[in-house]
């Protein structure tokens, strides 16, 4: 359905998301004029505020949380807002907030992020207030749901309500700018895709550290975990990008036909192809930081780090694996995809200083964006002993390519296309099921296993269980 809203009302106006990331995009949108200037702003949520106070409290929060220097005046994007607050678990509330929304001219969008046990009775609310229907579409936040069997709860909830060419699920790392490099990178080069495929590509990694522990996310992080927290969505998104088959075009369907097809191919994961860990104490960056038992002020079987080695069963990526891995508490912030080539099939120089390693690309995603291709080059000299060979990197320094380019939140573009109405950087159903039906296998798998987190210390990549799943196929893990 094509429209520009020009109202965008937001749950969970006053939490840390909203703070965080909601209110800056869009301050940072509107400072550049990439809004239209008759967008309005509803905020909502159970806080008893009011327009002036609601913008005295964004006001902090975008002092808190943005650059000065992509701030603007700032004066133009308080006066969109205003809000209303609303208790969602029940109808009541509903048509005040309806009333405070008005009449939309050309459309309304919602950006929903609440508790799993308010998507119900927030949909209902919607409905029955007539701010579900027409010209509304809905930008849904995880966690939708915890395995597959409840988010298609909350899908039918959704659905019940929005059709689902109106429906936005939102994975902030399709907002990612050097996320959706990957696919200019594949899809807008000649010479990467006839040899991205099993005949020249060993392996693939992917990274996603973090240095963070628990955060102020205590009950939600320990019902969740990192396989659920982090695979299920970010990570499996990043795989689909990198294993799709060329889309026609960079169009919603075709885009997301292509992803569902990897998530679909999933090879069922086998015993020993996962494991699994929690943080103990340790220091990170020489700051020490307690362990996730002590932050949790009780024992838990929650993972906080998992590697997963998973395989695509078609055609293209038969026999090649790729090495997932995600922690909280390692030694550094890094989201990185690697491409690991084959080695040459003969080599033509003999001599010791002449042995060649296969080439490698790394993409950067975060917290530096860049693209590194290692190749094998000559040293300089006179080779009286014979050719000497060193893998050199040959950088596509993001930043020194486009420099000017300021980096910006994911969720400024992500927040445009809703408002726009842009479904291709969002998660179509099929592929939420296709993600959350791999994901319940390997959980029930645990559990037949009885497997429990290995520990690790904060400041270290992982159990040695997780260096010793890649090294048994002679793969190290890129660090
Ligand atoms: C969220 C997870 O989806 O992504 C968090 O719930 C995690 O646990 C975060 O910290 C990581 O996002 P980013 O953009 O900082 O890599």
């Amino acid at each position: 359905m094509s429209f520009t809203a020009d109202r965008l009302l937001l749950f969970g106006a006053t939490g840390d998301l909203s703070q965080r990331m909601l209110l800056p995009s869009l301050c940072a949108l509107d400072a550049e004029g990439l809004v239209d200037e008759k967008l309005e702003i509803v905020g909502t949520a159970r806080s008893d505020l009011d327009d002036h106070s609601f913008r005295n409290f964004a006001r902090e929060a975008l002092e808190k949380f943005m650059p000065a220097n992509r701030r603007g005046s700032m004066a133009t994007f308080l006066n969109r807002l205003r809000y209303q607050s609303l208790d969602a678990s029940t109808l009541e509330g509903f048509d005040a907030l309806a009333k405070k929304v008005g009449q939309p001219e050309d459309g309304l969008a919602i950006f929903l992020s609440t508790a799993p046990s308010l998507f119900e009775p927030t949909i209902a609310g919607l409905h029955s207030a007539g701010l579900a229907d027409g010209n509304v579409r809905i930008g849904l936040e995880k966690p939708l749901g915890t395995d597959l069997a409840s988010s298609c709860v909350i899908n039918d909830a959704v659905a019940s309500a929005f059709s689902e060419d109106r429906i936005f699920r939102i994975d902030h790392y399709l907002g990612k700018e050097t996320v959706q490099n990957l696919l200019a990178l594949r899809f807008a080069n000649i010479m990467l895709e006839p040899i991205w495929n099993a005949n020249y590509i060993d392996h693939v990694q992917i990274t996603v550290a973090e240095t963070v522990g628990l955060e102020s996310r205590v009950a939600y992080y320990d019902d969740s975990g990192a396989l659920r927290d982090m695979v299920q969505n970010h990570m499996l998104q990043l795989l689909s990008l990198v294993a799709m088959e060329p889309p026609t075009s960079f169009d919603a369907t075709a885009v997301r036909d292509e992803k569902v097809k990897v998530l679909r191919a999933l090879r069922k994961v086998a015993e020993g192809e996962t494991v699994t860990g929690q943080y103990r104490s340790g220091a990170i960056g020489g700051e020490a930081v307690p362990g996730y038992d002590e932050e949790l002020g009780k024992d838990s079987d929650t993972e906080t780090f998992v590697a997963i080695k998973a395989h695509v069963e078609n055609w293209r990526w038969k026999g090649v694996p790729f090495y997932l891995r995600t922690g909280k508490r390692m030694p550094k912030r890094t989201t990185e995809i690697v491409i690991q080539f084959r080695p040459i099939p003969h080599s033509i120089f003999g001599g010791k200083g002449a042995k060649s390693e296969p080439n490698r690309l790394v993409i950067g995603i975060q917290p530096e964006e860049n693209i590194t291709l290692r190749m094998m080059a000559k040293v300089p000299g006179l080779d009286r002993d014979g050719i000497r060979l060193r893998s050199v990197p040959l950088d596509i320094a993001m930043p020194d390519a486009f420099v000017g380019q300021h980096k910006r939140i994911a969720y400024e573009r992500l927040l445009l296309d809703l408002v726009e109405g842009d479904q291709t950087l969002f998660v179509r159903r099929d592929e939420v099921e296709a993600q959350w039906d791999w994901i319940d296998a390997i959980r029930a798998g645990w559990e037949e296993q009885g497997l429990t987190p290995k520990t690790y210390t904060a400041g270290s990549w992982g159990p040695s269980a997780a260096i010793a799943l890649a090294e048994r196929d002679g793969v190290t893990w890129h660090e």
